[in-house]
Order: structure tokens, then C-alpha cells, then sequence
């Protein structure tokens, strides 16, 4: 199991203490919510951090964008040392703009992700799945961290599962929101492979929490 902790629910207060404890952590990507304010009514982080959480950890920047335009965003990422752009299929105004996106964040030489809200099927995915090298599974509705997992997604991971072995993808299926040990569990029995966790990881020990998501 890969686990992703979301530095949005990191204590700016004392980045540095937190972000050693998770070199000692078991954790190999970091997530980062990016929020425009507009795709979603939160505000969060520009590229500034990424770059400089970047000098001092070497794990796999997994940026997930949660904007209004992931085609302007997912360079500005990329350019600050995104290894991989996760965007939401609902940020596009039709198929066409999708695929653009994939392409580009490929052309890059980056992993690319689609990220769905919890009221968008499984479905949408089809015409994108084999180009696609994750899809993000949204077990709360974006925007803030510290929310409750949404029960539903469970067979949204299993149905997503089926896709993917059906259709022949070797999309990773990553998990994010009101993950900790017991929904996180649950999800990984259903299929995921990559789980997001913020308040459960960066509330508790640090690597203890981690270490009971693996
Ligand atoms: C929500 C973000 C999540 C969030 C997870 O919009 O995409 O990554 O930070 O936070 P927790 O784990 O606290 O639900
Ligand atoms: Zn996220």
C-alpha cells in the first residue's frame, strides 16, 4: 500500500519537526491539495511550497489539483517539481479538454491522475482510463481536510477496480478523505492501492499513523 500524507493538515507552526518524522515514516509520496477558491471554497498552497518542501524531502510529489483550470495549473506544478498532476474530471467542459490535459501533463514526462467528486460515477472514467496512470477516488467532498469518509465510496473503489481490469489499465486507484485505520483498511480491502490520509496522519504520531495505514 502506498500512502500519501496531505500536507493541508500539516501544523505550519512546526513544518520542520513534522516533516522529519516523516522521513523516519514509511510514507514514499506527499500529497498536496491545491485549491483555487473557485473549484472548491478553500484556498490552500502556490508553488513556492512545493519547491521548498522539495529541498529537504525526497518522496513523490503527488499534486492534486482541485481548480477551475488544470491546463494552466498543471504546468505551474509541474515546473515547481510535480512528479505527478491528479485534476478533476468536473473542472473539464467536455471530453475533448480532458484528453488535452492528460497529453500535456504526459508530454511532460509526469504521471497523470483523474480525480472524481463523490457524486460522479465511476462511468465518466470509461473513455479515459487507459491513458490514465491513477484515478482518485474522493471519499469526501473536496475542499477541507478533518471530514468523514463517505461509506458509498467503497464500491465506487470496487467498481473502479472492475474498470480497470476489464478495460486492461494499469491505473493506480488512490483513496483521499477520512482516511485512518479503519476506513483505510476498508479500502484497501475493496481494491486501492495509493491512500491519502491529512488529519489522521499529522493529529496523531506521525509514523505510528502511517505505519498503521501500510
Ligand atoms: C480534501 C483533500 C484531501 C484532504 C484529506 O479536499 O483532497 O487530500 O486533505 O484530509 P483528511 O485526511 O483529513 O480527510
Ligand atoms: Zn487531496
Amino acid at each position: 500500500m502506498i500512502i500519501a500524507p496531505s500536507v493541508l493538515s500539516l501544523d505550519y507552526s512546526d513544518t520542520k519537526k513534522q516533516l522529519d518524522e516523516l522521513k523516519k515514516s514509511k510514507a514514499t509520496w506527499l500529497h498536496f491539495d491545491v485549491m483555487d477558491g473557485h473549484f472548491v471554497n478553500n484556498l490552500s498552497f502556490g508553488p513556492h511550497v512545493l519547491k521548498t518542501m522539495k529541498k529537504g524531502l525526497d518522496l513523490f510529489y503527488d499534486v492534486h489539483i482541485m481548480v477551475d483550470n488544470p491546463m494552466f495549473f498543471q504546468k505551474v506544478f509541474i515546473d515547481a517539481g510535480a512528479d505527478g498532476i491528479t485534476f478533476h474530471l468536473e473542472a473539464c467542459k467536455d471530453e475533448e479538454e480532458c484528453f488535452e490535459v492528460i497529453k500535456e501533463i504526459k508530454n511532460r514526462g509526469k504521471k497523470v491522475g483523474l480525480s472524481i467528486k463523490p457524486n460522479t460515477s465511476v462511468d465518466t472514467l470509461k473513455p479515459f482510463i487507459k491513458e490514465l496512470d491513477l484515478v482518485l477516488i474522493m471519499s469526501v467532498e473536496p475542499g477541507f481536510g478533518g471530514q468523514s469518509f463517505i461509506e458509498s465510496s467503497i464500491d465506487k473503489i470496487k467498481d473502479l477496480k472492475k474498470l480497470i481490469v476489464e478495460s486492461g489499465s494499469n491505473a493506480l486507484i488512490q483513496v483521499d478523505g477520512g482516511i485512518n485505520d479503519v476506513t483505510g483498511k476498508l479500502c484497501k480491502e475493496a481494491g486501492a492501492d495509493v491512500l491519502v490520509a491529512g488529519s489522521y496522519i499529522f493529529n496523531n504520531d506521525i509514523v505510528k499513523a502511517i505505519e498503521s495505514l501500510c
